[in-house]
């Protein structure tokens, strides 16, 4: 059997179906590595039990969590380690994770003040139709540097003086936000003991980890979350989420060689977006007629997704953008019997007709 290096990544604004790509793909040699966003995502799965499907999202975990195979969280990552913990409990009902679990030592750690900031920032002005997982004010103090709490640091016994000293750093902007109280800090603390205990084991140079396992011919298969078009340089800005999505920079991130691996891009035939942000093919009779039959909700909120008709200036950019080896088209059997328009240039005003996405795009 030949090594399976892959990454899968999505084309437009997510939700195309990537954590079924992984699913197909899959091994009991694979380890499946998470490397960009947080619990911003959904990645939804079907496991047989007792003879029928049933459904299970996980949030900060990868899919491959459900398998016999191992899963990995990249540095590029917003790590909830609750969040992640109580996925991988919650898996225990199906399939233990003992041994299989890797987090990289880098990564840093997402603590509930980034996710009330989150929800703050958005009832202000600017809100951009965040799923208020904490992700803007995590990748904000990521790049600060100074208020970047690593997994290393979290579960290490200076935890508690780190916490400390990026409380002080922060302390102007959660008294703003009116998160901060007497006795926050031990509440941070109590609520991440337990966390901090289990998930120790779990800390490793993930870098050197992934190596070691190609050499071995072990598969490798780097799961996407979101998608291009909300990439915080080159999607549709500022309705976009706070990390790098694509997938060349996803392995970099892993330190991956990207020679090594084929890239899937996955596009749902009729894209959707969930949240604030133009939508150049969006159409309200199409909406109308897709979005209730397919099930088209936000795996993390519940919102309701906006559908559009293929867009293929937006797909062919991606595919370049991801140095995409292969595209995947899922859910085709939602549009079936429909006549599909499919969008081949853009008219942009005061430009005319053009095959390049404009960066202020509209509509
Ligand atoms: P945030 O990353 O939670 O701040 O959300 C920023 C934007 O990205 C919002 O429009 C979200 O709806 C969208 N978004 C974030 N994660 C996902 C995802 O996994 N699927 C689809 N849309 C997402
Ligand atoms: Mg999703």
């Amino acid at each position: 059997m030949t090594q399976k290096l892959i990454a899968i990544v999505g084309l437009v604004w997510g939700d195309e179906g990537k954590g079924k790509i992984v699913d197909e793909l899959i091994t009991d040699n694979s380890i499946v590595v998470r490397a960009n966003g947080g619990g911003n995502a959904g990645h939804q799965v079907h496991v047989e039990k007792n003879g029928q499907l049933e459904k299970r999202t996980t949030h900060v975990s990868p899919s491959g969590l459900m398998h016999n195979a191992a899963i990995a969280i990249g540095p590029q990552v917003a790590f909830d380690p609750i969040q992640f913990l109580k996925e991988l409990e919650d898996a225990r009902t199906d399939i233990g994770y003992d041994n299989r679990v890797l987090i990289s030592e880098r990564v840093g750690v997402l603590l509930p003040y980034h996710i009330a900031l989150d929800t703050f920032e958005e009832m202000g002005a600017g809100s951009i139709g965040s799923t208020n997982s904490g992700i803007g004010p995590f990748y904000r103090d990521n790049a600060n540097r100074k208020t970047r709490i690593t997994f290393r640091d979290f579960v290490s016994d200076h935890f508690p003086e780190r916490l400390r000293e990026v409380l002080q750093l922060k302390e102007r902007e959660l008294k703003d936000a009116g998160i901060l109280h007497r006795g926050y800090e031990e509440e941070l603390l109590a609520a991440h003991e337990t966390a901090r205990k289990e998930l120790a084991q779990f800390a490793v140079r993930l870098e050197y980890r992934l190596k070691d396992h190609m050499e071995r011919g072990g598969d490798v298969l780097v799961e996407g979350a979101q998608a291009s078009g909300l990439d915080v340089d080159l999607g549709t800005i500022p309705y976009t989420t706070s990390s790098h999505l694509t997938a060349p920079h996803l392995l970099a991130s892993l330190e991956l060689p990207r020679g090594a691996f084929k890239i899937l891009g996955v596009e749902k035939i009729y894209p959707t977006r969930v949240g604030k942000g133009p939508m150049p093919t969006y159409d309200s009779e199409f909406d109308a007629q897709v979005v209730p039959n397919a099930g088209e909700v936000g795996a993390k909120t519940g919102r309701r997704r906006r559908a559009g008709y293929p867009d293929w200036v937006f797909v062919r950019r991606s595919a370049r953008m991801n140095d995409c080896d292969g595209i995947v088209i899922t859910r085709a059997d939602n549009v079936q019997d429909m006549d599909l328009r499919v969008c081949i240039a853009y008219d942009v005003p005061g430009e005319g007709r053009t095959e390049e996405v404009p960066s202020d795009l509209e509509g």
